[in-house]
């Protein structure tokens, strides 16, 4: 008797559940399991949501994360979690495993693991849906786009902004690059994930005409977007919002700056916007079937990327294995191609000519290629644990001319390939070398005048490790600077963003535990000297930047 469709959360899935238990007799004898009252179930599926849904899915069919579905799934290599049992998983979950596990016996008490020990034994329950017209009553309109200003109300360099994400803080600042001010905090709503603006393309300007750069878009993990004018008066600069899921991770806007896409997460699907008014105009569902023929249910958006020399959206549907190529030219007649590469797509960022698009499929140990002129998958490369780039480096290389670059999550370690078939083919989407951080990190940037290219260590559990950044030579290939950007406990040095001039490098101190306080900072480092150059002070969780001209210019 297995639950799976349109369960409402509560009482009815909790009885079906006892029931469940009760009925597999070895499990009850083995150990009698405790069901969660109702009380005590929704406050694991909040923590569940919070804490686990990321890596291991809503539904728990895995992704990152292993099933943790209650039953046995001898395709996923997965024991179920009812065989398993509380006191196994309890410990699994204090504790943490070799594999990739995190430990949350600093994040939660002995007794919320013991909650979710038991909340993972019963059936998964199933979120609603969001139909477009909800997404319609949740639009809002801030400044009708008529009056908006013609012309910058703050006089100042706003080429040359930051748009920082305050994670914890439901927040994004923007600061001003040149004076090393904070301008505004923006209230976006719970844990933007990702920022992101019309960028020069062929058409370089919205409908209105104003410069690409000018409006931002963000995307909270609670599926809100928001549109941020940066010409307007601090205050003043959100400017519309709307909510198209209840869980999300990424935005873009469309080449010609008329459309928005937000991906979900859940709901599995991406929604197309206006990008002047952000009303919700096309919704598409991303569940399919996936690369091995199976159907999935929670295939979940990862990442969107506007292609800049075509009218297209990259969407990586990260359980199907593909990336669905979206001509959004013709909403009513939706041009979808679909390319196949590798499960569990994640992020990713495009070569310097803009055709070939690097993402990080993690799980599988890959960095797949696709090609957006020709729409079709370019190569796969195999590469060492869970690359994930980030915002990404592209440089060159003196052997293998023109290369990308990603950090692992699994281990610490930077791999670069070569990314110009057209000029250097016999190094193209092969690793050209690697090179050993001191451990597993998030993101990698680099800027065209610097000699160096910046690693995060963020995913290492020492400390020390977490707070520190390597600093490697594009020329030698060695580490010339362990940068320790804070020893503060509590907090992780974590994503790094140059300036507009490339004379600047920016990276985050995020205050993970203490998180409600502006404790945060921005560490600014003179990218030539590698010295620390100035604290940029009151921040809360600051985490992902976004230099308005880099991001805008395609400069990595
Ligand atoms: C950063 C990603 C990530 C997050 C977040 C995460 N997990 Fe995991 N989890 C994993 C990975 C990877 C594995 C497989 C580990 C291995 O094979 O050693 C795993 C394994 C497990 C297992 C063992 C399953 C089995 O069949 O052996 C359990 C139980 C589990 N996770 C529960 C949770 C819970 C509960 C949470 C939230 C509190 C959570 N996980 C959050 C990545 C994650």
């Amino acid at each position: 008797m297995r639950v799976k469709h349109k369960m409402k959360y509560g009482a009815a899935i909790l009885a079906t559940c006892m029931g469940l238990a009760v009925s597999t007799g070895a499990v009850a004898a083995k150990e009698a399991f405790k069901p969660l009252n109702d009380a005590e179930f929704e406050q694991a599926k909040s923590m569940y949501f919070q804490r686990c849904a990321g890596c291991h899915g809503v539904l728990r069919a895995g992704a990152t994360g292993k099933s943790l579905e209650p039953q046995p799934n001898k395709a996923k290599k997965s024991k179920g979690t009812l065989k398993l049992g509380t006191k196994r998983l309890t410990k699994i979950i204090t504790q943490g495993t070799e594999g990739g596990m995190n430990n949350f016996d600093d994040i939660f008490t002995a007794e919320e693991i013991d909650l979710l020990a038991r909340y993972i034994q019963m059936e998964p329950p199933v979120p609603p849906e969001m139909p477009l017209s909800l997404m319609k009553e949740r639009h809002k309109v801030y400044v009708d786009p008529k009056d908006y200003p013609t012309k910058p109300l703050h006089g100042r360099n706003w080429e040359n902004f930051f748009v920082v994400i305050e994670r914890d803080a439901g927040k994004i600042a923007v600061i001003d690059g040149d004076k090393h001010e904070i301008v505004d905090h923006i209230d976006t709503g719970y844990a933007v994930h990702v920022v992101k603006a019309a960028e020069h393309h062929k058409t370089q300007h919205t409908p209105k005409g104003e410069p690409a750069g000018r409006f931002w878009y963000t995307q909270g993990r609670d599926g809100k977007m928001t549109k941020i004018d940066l010409w307007q008066k601090p205050g003043n600069m959100l400017v519309a919002e709307t909510q198209m899921a209840y869980d999300a991770r990424d935005v873009a806007v469309s080449g010609d700056g008329k459309y928005v896409i937000g991906g979900g997460y859940w709901p599995p699907h991406f929604v197309i916007l206006d990008a002047v008014t952000m009303e919700p105009l096309k919704v598409v569902s991303t569940r399919g079937i996936n690369v091995d023929g199976e159907y999935v249910n929670e295939a979940r958006v990862a990442a969107i990327y506007t292609t800049p020399n075509e009218p297209t959206f990259w969407v990586a549907v990260k359980e199907l294995g593909q990336m669905w190529q979206v001509d959004y030219t013709d909403l009513d007649n939706l041009d979808i191609n679909q390319v196949n590469s590798a499960k569990f797509l994640h992020d990713g960022f495009f070569d310097p000519t803009g055709r070939y698009f690097q993402i990080a499929a993690n799980a599988s140990n890959k960095m797949v290629i696709v090609d957006s002129k020709t729409g079709k998958l370019e190569a796969m490369i195999d590469t060492d644990k869970k690359p994930h780039p980030g915002p990404g480096a592209n440089w060159n290389d003196d052997t293998c001319g023109p290369v990308g670059g990603t950090t692992h999550l699994g281990v610490g370690k930077v791999t670069v390939w070569g990314n110009d078939p057209k000029g250097h083919k016999d190094q193209a989407w092969k690793i050209c070398y690697e090179l050993d951080t001191d451990g597993a990190g998030v993101f990698i940037r680099t800027h065209p005048t610097s000699q160096y290219v910046w690693a995060d260590q963020t995913k290492h559990p020492e400390p020390l490790i977490q707070q520190s950044v390597k600093v490697f030579d594009k020329k030698t290939r060695k580490v010339v600077k362990t940068i320790q950007v804070t020893k503060e406990e509590g907090k992780a040095a974590v994503h790094m963003e140059f300036n507009a001039d490339g004379s600047e490098v920016w990276v985050s101190v995020w205050n993970r535990a203490d998180a409600s306080n502006p404790t945060g900072e921005i560490v600014v480092y003179d990218a030539k000297t590698l010295e620390e150059k100035k604290r940029i002070k009151g921040l809360t969780t600051p985490t992902g930047k976004f230099n308005v001209y880099n991001r805008v210019n395609h400069v990595t």
